[in-house]
């Protein structure tokens, strides 16, 4: 199907074509100085002493479960309003995912009161999700962890340059994940990084990452090493050469995309707050930096979410749903059918929400025709 506007779209330029073009005259297409810059110029750009490049986020997120030595007894705390990698990565371990309600109407994150009814003697981390690139409440879920000694990973898949307190997300825990996945707001294709600023849980990492190998093939082809130990059961979680040159790319065009992302979220707040008076608004005022990855609204109440969806697609209006919940999964009821939980926000509002379409290039023109179109639309159904 044609759109006319996209849920997302991608920037990408003869720039990029130009940097993995140069990798494959290097012939050198697996994991090396590609990658290393790569990480240098991430963990630069997020302040933190150590970047380490994946696949891609779920394989980020399974190294810091992990590394965090999470297993079969532990339990971890997460939103249910997510992408599944999130939840499954917890499972990979053999670890429980418990699910914590989220905070309600104006922030769909994680409730640091929700997670603190969920602790048992078992918990053993916080997984905490900014959706949409809007911080959690890192404030009170540090407190909590601090008084509990519990782990605080941060799934920022969708937070790549939100800040909050000056502090890039993803650097407030022990460690932060990223997504590369094309319709994030920059993209290798399939890409993930790990950040930390813990040296020890750093060497881990880049070790889990390669097979569990104390050298890597780049390592040898240097003559820095001519054979290796296997030290931990690892996994092959490298990136290549061609992803870590396009990543070098668009994380240089960053900044600025972030920008035209926060702008195009003001305009759609006013005009949404002008022409649909009875959408809600999550994050309308928020805390910190955010990267605006994705424009959230919730439907009235009573709205056919089917029927708005099929009537804004009839205009060519692509859009989405972040998330079925991941307790409503067939495969999560059945492997967790012994446990209750009181998810009473993420249920309601999870069967409000919409997604409409947001990327830096979109037109302001285009951001008023959603608007528009989604106002006759609830007109139309109501
Ligand atoms: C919140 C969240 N976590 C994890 C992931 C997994 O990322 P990836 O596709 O890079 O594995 C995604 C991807 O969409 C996501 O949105």
């Amino acid at each position: 199907m044609e759109w006319r506007i996209p849920l997302s779209d991608i920037d990408f330029g003869p720039e990029e074509t130009e940097a993995v073009q140069q990798v494959m005259n290097s012939r050198w297409l697996t994991m090396g100085a590609v990658t290393q810059r790569f990480e240098d110029e991430f963990a630069a750009y997020t302040g933190v002493r150590h970047a380490i490049a994946v696949t891609n986020a779920t394989a980020a997120l399974h190294l810091a479960c992990v590394a965090s030595g999470l297993g079969p007894g532990d339990e971890v705390i997460l939103p249910s309003l997510t992408f599944v990698a999130t939840a499954n990565a917890v499972l990979y371990t053999g670890a429980t995912p418990v699910f914590a309600d989220i905070e309600g109407e104006v922030s769909l994150n994680i409730s640091p009161r929700a997670i603190e009814a969920c602790l048992t003697s078992r918990t053993r981390a916080i997984l905490v999700v900014h959706y949409g690139g809007y911080a959690c409440d890192m404030p009170a879920i540090l407190a909590i962890a601090d008084k509990h000694g519990l782990i605080v990973i941060e799934d920022a898949a969708h937070a790549i340059g939100s800040q909050l307190n000056d502090r890039m997300l993803g650097t407030l825990g022990l460690v932060g994940c990223f997504s590369f996945f094309s319709n994030k707001n920059m993209t290798t294709g399939e890409g993930g990084m790990l950040v930390t600023d813990d040296d020890q849980l750093a060497n881990k990492l880049r070790v889990l990452r390669s097979h569990g190998m104390t050298s890597l093939t780049w390592d040898r082809h240097k003559g820095h090493a001519w054979s290796y130990d296997v030290v931990e059961l690892g996994y092959n979680y490298r990136i290549d050469e061609i992803r870590s040159a396009l990543g070098r790319v668009q994380l240089q065009k960053l900044t600025v995309n972030n920008q035209l992302r926060r702008d195009r979220t003001a305009l759609y707040h006013k005009l949404l707050q002008e022409f649909c008076p009875l959408v809600g608004i999550p994050f309308l005022e928020h805390p910190g930096v955010s990267a605006c990855h994705l424009l959230p609204i919730l439907l009235p109440v009573g709205v056919s979410r089917e029927a708005c969806m099929e009537l804004m697609k009839s205009k060519g209006i692509q859009t989405s749903i972040h998330y079925p919940p991941i307790h409503r999964f067939s495969a999560y009821r059945a492997l967790m059918s012994q446990v209750s939980y009181n998810l009473n926000c993420t249920e309601t509002l999870a069967a409000r929400e919409v997604t409409i379409p947001l990327f830096p290039s979109l037109p302001e023109a285009d951001v008023t025709f959603v608007v528009e179109a989604l106002r006759d639309t609830l007109t139309y159904l109501s």
